[in-house]
């Protein structure tokens, strides 16, 4: 499985590629909001558009998303087109991210325009990651369109049951992948039983019918959604960065390594020096 760094933050993206395990970028409205926050407050003066090309050379030709903001089919594919025009060029590795259902509540009916741009950008060879999936006909749909990547939001489906089933929990707790059990029944969300359960439905459906389509499981919250989602077929996982640094925490080999060290012989170790 294919690990990307969700997040736009430069600092972040620079030392996650700096381990020589990481395939991508992913970002967002939102995660660019809070790396542009980040530049105001430190007194950076650098335009978003020199920030975006340092994020691309960054990531060493491998795929970054940037996400559209316009949501009816003509601008998206208009500023989808636009986006592509300016970054590509800079390293080829430009992803557009298309939500797979840009209605919402004060934009009604435009429930297949996310469907148009993935098509019209497809057929232009542009790359579409389709975001905000939240269903497996969703990700067919995306994919029958021809985008490179789908986007099942795996940690906000588990928010989603939570919160409609009144269980309190931290962003990162994880969420059982075959959901949770009550007296009566499981709670699911329309017969989805949890994030990494859309992410295994996604896989195992394009697995069945062999579509090139890449599922990329995204909102990740914490080092077990990452495992789960690697046994589940996902094909990538784009992991925040507080999240990538735990991947390789655990107490027994903090303890072992302790022990390991106690325990050296000077005479083998200065075999070496
Ligand atoms: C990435 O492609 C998604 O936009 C991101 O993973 C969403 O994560 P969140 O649900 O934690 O905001």
């Amino acid at each position: 499985m294919k690990l990307f760094i969700d997040t736009a933050k430069l600092h972040e993206i620079k030392e996650a590629y700096s381990y020589g395990i990481i395939d991508g970028v992913t970002t967002n409205p939102s995660l660019l909001k809070k790396a542009v926050k980040k530049l105001e407050a430190e007194g950076e003066n650098i335009s978003i558009k020199d920030y975006i090309k340092k994020v691309l050379e960054t990531a060493q030709g491998t795929p970054v998303s940037l996400e559209v903001t316009e949501y009816t089919a003509d601008k998206m594919i208009h500023q989808a087109k636009k986006l592509y025009e300016i970054f590509n060029p800079v390293a080829e590795n430009v992803v557009i991210k298309i939500p797979v259902n840009p209605s919402f509540v004060d934009n009604k009916n435009r429930d297949f325009d996310g469907i148009n741009a993935i098509r019209a950008l497809a057929n232009e060879n542009i790359p579409v990651n389709c975001t905000l999936v939240f269903t497996p006909e969703q990700a067919l749909l995306a994919a029958k369109a021809g985008a490179t990547y789908v986007s099942p939001f795996a940690g906000r489906v588990d928010d989603y049951i939570r919160k409609n089933n009144g269980i309190v929990f931290e962003k990162s707790d994880y969420f059982p992948a075959e959901g949770w059990q009550t007296e009566e029944e499981y709670l699911d969300d329309n017969g989805i039983f949890s994030g990494i359960d859309l992410v295994e439905k996604i896989a195992a459906l394009f697995d069945y019918y062999d579509i090139e389509t890449e599922v990329l499981a995204a909102s990740m919250r914490n080092v077990r959604q990452v495992r789960e989602a690697a046994l589940a077929g996902a094909d990538i996982a784009t992991i925040p960065y507080k999240v990538i640094k735990k991947l390789l925490v655990h107490d027994k080999s903090q303890e072992g390594m302790k022990n390991f060290t106690k325990d050296i012989v000077p005479e083998y170790a200065n075999l070496t020096k």
